[in-house]
């Protein structure tokens, strides 16, 4: 797995060529910059006059001072440096040091000629502008080339459904993609990192089924009676048969589903890059509750504990990735898997990943299906 290359945008191949989350809608405030960091490029968001996000490269023309660290206003940026500012195509539209007459217009090369400026703010070329897309709560960027993306922003499960209780977790998580979405899709770390959080060690055998097809790895658990314990115990008290299935999406998304009946949870992952081993990880919880249980008869009540505990869990993941983090540092040969049965949906990922970074020509790995077996 290397690393370097996955996160950096001139080295990554393909996997630049999806959209990929840059904010939270709420994060994006109206005439406030955002500066984020997606395959190590600095990136500044902001709203527009009809308050459409934007995205341009957080780097000024003029002498590459950060743009995010500048103000919004009127829907256009302006440098903290010398002041130059930027329109929302990523046009300079006014040098203060050009004086009064070019101020506030996007003048075009006559007009510059008329008031007699010798450098036309609109000839100083323009800051490359990422097209973004709004949807679910998300603000998506998109970093590719010329070429479309390979596939549409993921959906958030379960947004705007009737029932259903959504809500995002922002998190840190000290370690790169790859990494993170295998952590995701993992059961037998949950005894080590995360014991007494999920499930009580069982000595069980837990069969399940991994087929890969079309960009994602679907992992099917064939246990009957999952032992959940914690929240999973209070929300399904009269022990359902539970659904359990970990979903892959190429490149960067995970969903995690526990469901019985019609009600259930769903854990949806989004990582961006922001360098090798540095991530930001969407998370969206999507939880429905039978209404006749006594504690989801407050359903919305309820989520100041369920955000309470998500956030205890992923914590522990964030701790467990920097661990791994930092043994992969640790001089030459960091990166080199070895594994069992239980990793069989991790090689899969790490084979679509692969491909991807690798230009994503043709296909890519073929569709399989195995089954797998691993205890808890
Ligand atoms: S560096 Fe931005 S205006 Fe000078
Ligand atoms: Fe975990």
């Amino acid at each position: 797995m290397d690393l370097e290359a996955e996160a950096d945008l001139t080295r990554c191949g393909a996997l630049k060529d999806f959209w990929y989350v840059a904010c939270l809608s709420t994060e994006l405030k109206p005439g406030e910059p955002l500066a984020r960091t997606l395959f190590g490029t600095g990136v500044v968001l902001f709203r527009d006059v009809q308050g459409q996000p934007t995205a341009l490269r957080d780097r000024c023309l003029h002498r590459n001072a950060r743009l995010s660290r500048g103000a919004v206003f009127n829907g256009r940026i302006g440098c903290p440096y010398h002041g130059w500012v930027y329109d929302a195509s990523g046009a300079v539209v006014e040098v203060p040091s050009l004086g009064p007459s070019q101020r506030s217009e996007l003048l075009d090369a006559d007009a510059c000629a008329r008031e007699g400026l010798a450098t036309a703010p609109c000839a100083l070329g323009r800051l490359t502008r990422f097209p973004t897309l709004e949807q679910d709560g998300l603000v998506f960027v998109y970093m590719g080339g010329a070429e479309p993306a390979r596939s549409a922003p993921f959906r958030v499960p379960y947004w705007d459904q009737e029932g259903w209780t959504v809500y995002f977790m922002v998190t840190r998580f000290p370690n790169g993609v790859t990494n993170l979405v295998e952590n995701f899709m993992d059961v037998p770390h949950t005894l080590f990192v995360h014991p007494g959080w999920f499930r009580r060690p069982a000595s069980k055998r837990v069969p399940a089924t991994v087929r890969r097809t079309a960009g994602s790895v679907l992992v099917t658990y064939k246990q009957a009676q999952d032992t959940v314990t914690g929240l999973g115990r209070l929300f399904n008290p009269r022990g359902l048969p539970l659904l359990h299935t970990d979903k892959f999406y190429v490149p960067n998304v995970t969903r995690v589903d526990y469901l019985w009946g019609e009600h259930g949870f769903v854990i949806n992952s989004q990582c961006t890059p922001i360098g090798p081993t540095d991530s930001l990880v969407y998370t969206a919880i999507s939880y429905r509750l039978p209404v006749d249980v006594p504690g989801a008869l407050v359903g919305r009540a309820m989520m100041p504990l369920v955000r309470w505990y998500t956030r205890q869990v992923i914590q522990q993941d964030v701790v467990i990735m920097d661990i791994q983090r930092e043994a992969l540092l640790d001089g030459p040969g960091g990166g080199v898997y070895s594994g069992t049965e239980a990793d069989l949906h991790h090689a899969d990922i790490e084979a679509y990943r692969r491909w991807l970074r690798e230009g994503g020509q043709g296909s890519g790995p073929e569709d399989a299906e195995r089954d797998m077996a691993f205890w808890i």
